[in-house]
């Protein structure tokens, strides 16, 4: 039987917050926001490890005391320049310092998303556990959808219609998701389905909902807060 591994990238910036500290690292609650990522998924006791890929000579992690989770998660310090390569440098660093194979699952999730759900989490690795490609927890647009010009004028209204919002975790097996993620080269990509994507396969979209929300603005650590305040 396959296990379940999981990785967490948290070597960006978060620049969108419009603070110099990066944002996994932002107080959420009382802790630095990646806490509650790294809580969820050490907790689950389906997972067997939980590798977090930080950016070389990242002073902020060691200020916390993260011995709550030893014995479950694991530290890697080669983040890249993208997301892909962060998660792609922990899979390669991976390998080395643990018992994964090939057919194993990994679950990506951004340290970005504090508010993961137990359920949620489950929901994923049961509807994917037999599953051929893997998949990623996923959302169906409610919002009217307008696509503008240069000058933030509708150009048109773009059809919802079968169109999802992505989130993560994202669960691909080992060997597929390296494999993807190193044929992208320097093609933008944003999450770890893409790649496998671009492999042409299509991976599952597991409904979840609005509450694992990315934390991306200052203004959603307020909601996220409020969310894990009423689980
Ligand atoms: O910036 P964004 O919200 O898209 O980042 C998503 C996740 O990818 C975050 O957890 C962030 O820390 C991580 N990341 C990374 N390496 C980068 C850029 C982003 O690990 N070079």
């Amino acid at each position: 039987m396959p296990n379940f591994f999981a990785l967490i990238p948290a070597a960006g910036s978060g620049s969108r917050m419009g603070d110099k500290l990066p944002k996994q690292y932002l107080s959420l609650a009382g802790k630095p926001m990646i806490y509650h990522a790294l809580r969820r998924l050490c907790h689950s006791p389906r997972i067997s490890c939980v590798f977090v890929v930080i950016a070389s000579g990242d002073g902020e992690w060691l200020r916390y005391d993260w011995s709550e989770f030893s014995g479950k998660l694991v530290v890697l310090e080669c983040g890249g320049e993208t997301r892909a390569e962060s998660v792609l440098n922990g899979l390669k660093a991976s390998q080395g310092i643990s018992s994964i194979g090939d057919d194993d699952w990994v679950l990506v999730h951004d340290a970005a998303r504090p508010c993961l759900s137990e359920k949620q989490l489950d929901k994923l690795m049961d509807e994917l556990a037999e599953d051929g490609v893997g998949g990623l927890l996923a959302v169906p647009v409610a919002d009217t959808l307008k696509r503008s010009d240069t000058h933030g004028r509708v150009e048109h209204t773009e059809s919802r219609e079968n169109l999802w919002q992505a989130q993560t975790p994202q669960m691909f097996r080992y060997k597929l998701l390296r494999e993807a993620l190193s044929g992208v080269g320097g093609v933008t990509m944003t999450d770890d389905a893409g790649a496998i994507e671009a492999l042409g396969l299509r991976p599952k979209l597991v409904l979840s909902d609005a509450r694992n929300l990315k934390v991306t603005y200052p203004q959603d650590l307020a909601l996220a807060e409020l969310i894990l305040g009423n689980p």
